[in-house]
């Protein structure tokens, strides 16, 4: 489907990218172009670059990038046309008129509309059909209210192998189409049969309201308890939260996240409106930063036995990722919240609420596992754990806060404990700094062939850098000659190669490293060839040169002759270098 480009040209003029990625992403202004951490890769330090002045971006970490229609394409899971006319939406433009009746998007809205029926179909089987009485029992057990089972669409697939297929095919709908709903499987007699039979069925709704997926509980009898809708053309498990249509609207800035669909359901029957669950997988990065959206902070309701642990450990770092504080409830006497607020009832639910601890109490907690702290050998061992816990907290004033508990709680001297925790963040500085050393020495090593550089290692570094930047990404020449003259550079081979680069890109000449070879002897064109591979494997991006840049600009005429030094006089010197900038 082709768009005119005047209305591709218009569109991305009225949504510039670095407002619809604001939305999902804090942007950090760096010079002329923006970072931030990766919305489609796990990380902890920004290396998605946002460039304003041809509104793109791009990821240096998992090479992500395109334009502002590709990210929404990606980040809303849409394809080419949603995706324009999510954006269209999004500033009040009209879509042209031949977009409308596009084929992707005309199989998405038979699904929805398959899966509605079917819905329909489930709730009718368990609310008013005679075969329906064994879901009624069920539901009736776990003491789901009839206005519970309303609100949820709750339903009953019924034990049978045609009944649903046959009931939307007189509807209508095709045999492909029930099986790209995921619905309906295809038998080997060519044949097509329900995917769900004698199960109680939740359906999964978005947040317009759509059904997009069901999850089957069996009632009785063998097999994996639940059967979820795999992926389709309107569903993917890794992007929803079930529930998450009711939890937006409630006014609280925190969730509640349950490991399953009965706890969910329980919890808010019980009056919580706020509380979510993932379909049967374990969190993704992508539900962390739907959860983002409409909370601050989230309490994690997960079940108390060692798989809800480890699930918890996890979710805390997910979401921590992307600045939603946590806290987590500990349930005593009940393995989930369904069984809890069964056995104790809503108000001490409440309670385990409002007095859930924050994920640096829970990880405390954890270093407790398999040992027996009444014993001294036990007490060692956990203590030993909390002080990587406690290492692990960047401001000081808490780390001091929770040091000062430990210590009190296990009857241990507190200066001693302080003096722990400092040794071990110490220690890790210096693991970080020996590793960034033999990482530079390395490099050295590469790179001898270039004398100067024993004497500037660190801006040689920067050099070998920019050279291969520039090798693979010559439109990015232009703009890094005008940030640096080859004069600044600090080894004469080096500043040669730059020179005749940048030299070569200007008058068209270049196409990769091995245009240089008129100017260079081949020796020197072996050296040349070696920056070029070796930093490939290197990650260098954009940042990466503007500090290497910075490097270079910023360096005085250091001709230490860095030979003789010890390791730590040279660290010392890196770290000045460093601290220039
Ligand atoms: P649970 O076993 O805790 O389910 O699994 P639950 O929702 O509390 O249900 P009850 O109380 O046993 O009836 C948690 C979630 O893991 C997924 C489902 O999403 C479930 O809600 N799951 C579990 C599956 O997808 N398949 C399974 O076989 C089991
Ligand atoms: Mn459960």
């Amino acid at each position: 489907m082709a768009f005119p480009d005047q209305f591709i040209l218009e569109l991305k003029q009225n949504n510039p990218i670095d407002n619809v990625m604001s939305s999902y992403v804090s942007l950090i202004r760096r010079g002329r172009n923006c970072v931030c951490l990766c919305p489609f890769h796990s990380e902890k330090s920004p290396s998605c670059t946002v460039y304003l002045d041809n509104n793109s971006f791009y990821c240096f970490g998992c090479g992500t990038g395109g334009d502002v229609i590709t990210f929404v394409m990606k980040i809303e899971n849409l394809d080419y046309v949603e995706a324009i006319k999510f954006l269209a939406d999004r500033v009040g433009m009209s879509m042209p008129d031949e977009a409308k009746n596009n084929e992707a998007s005309r199989i998405k809205a038979r699904v929805l509309e398959i899966n509605r029926t079917a819905a329909r179909f489930f709730y009718d089987t368990l609310t008013r059909s005679p075969e329906g009485e064994k879901g009624r029992r069920y539901f009736a057990e776990r003491q789901l209210s009839p206005a519970t089972i309303t609100k949820y669409g709750l339903g009953y697939a019924p034990d049978d192998w045609y009944k649903l297929s046959n009931f939307l095919r007189s509807k209508g709908f095709s045999e492909e189409e029930l099986i790209t709903a995921n619905l309906c499987g295809r038998g080997r007699n060519g044949g097509i049969f329900d995917s769900f039979r004698d199960r109680v069925m939740f359906p999964i709704i978005d947040l317009r309201g759509n059904v997009i997926a069901f999850g089957g509980r069996i009632i009785d009898g063998s097999g994996p308890k639940y059967l979820n809708s795999s992926d389709t053309p309107v569903f993917k498990k890794s992007r929803n939260l079930f529930s998450l249509n009711y939890a937006k609207k409630s006014e609280e800035k925190r969730l509640i996240l349950a490991e399953g669909y009965m706890d969910v359901i329980a919890i808010n029957q019980a009056g919580f409106e706020n509380v979510v669950a993932t379909l049967g997988t374990a969190l993704t990065q992508e539900q962390a930063r739907l959860m983002s959206q409409y909370a601050e902070e989230v309490i994690i309701a997960y079940d108390s036995d060692g798989a809800g642990q480890n699930a918890t450990h996890k979710a805390i770092n997910l979401l921590s990722e992307v600045g939603v504080r946590t806290k987590i409830i500990h349930m005593d006497g009940a393995k989930d919240p369904d069984e809890y607020i069964k056995k104790f009832g809503a108000a001490r639910f409440k309670q385990l609420l409002d007095k859930s601890g924050g994920a640096i109490e829970f990880e405390l907690e954890k270093c407790k596992n398999g040992l027996n702290i009444d014993n001294d050998d036990g007490k060692i061992e956990y203590l030993k754990r909390c002080v990587n816990v406690l290492a692990d907290i960047s401001s000081p004033i808490e780390r001091e806060v929770y040091i000062g508990r430990l210590a009190e709680t296990n009857r241990v001297n507190k200066d001693m404990l302080l003096q722990q925790v400092e040794g071990t963040i110490k220690r890790r500085i210096n693991k970080a700094k020996s590793q960034e050393w033999t990482e530079i020495r390395t490099f050295q090593k590469q790179y001898k062939s270039n004398p100067d550089s024993y004497r500037h290692p660190k801006e040689y570094k920067a050099e070998v850098g920019i050279i291969a930047f520039v090798a693979a990404n010559p439109d990015e020449a232009e703009y890094i000659s005008q940030r640096i003259a080859p004069d600044h550079f600090v080894t004469d081979f080096n500043r040669k190669v730059y020179r005749v680069m940048i030299e070569k890109i200007k008058n068209s000449a270049f196409s990769d490293i091995h245009s240089l070879q008129s100017e260079f002897t081949a020796d020197e064109m072996g050296k040349i060839t070696e920056i070029a591979i070796n930093c490939k494997d290197v990650n260098i991006n954009k940042t990466a040169v503007d500090d290497f840049i910075n490097i270079l600009i910023s360096s005085d005429d250091n001709s230490v002759d860095i030979k003789d030094m010890s390791n730590d006089a040279f660290l010392k010197y890196i770290q000045n270098l460093k601290n220039k900038k």
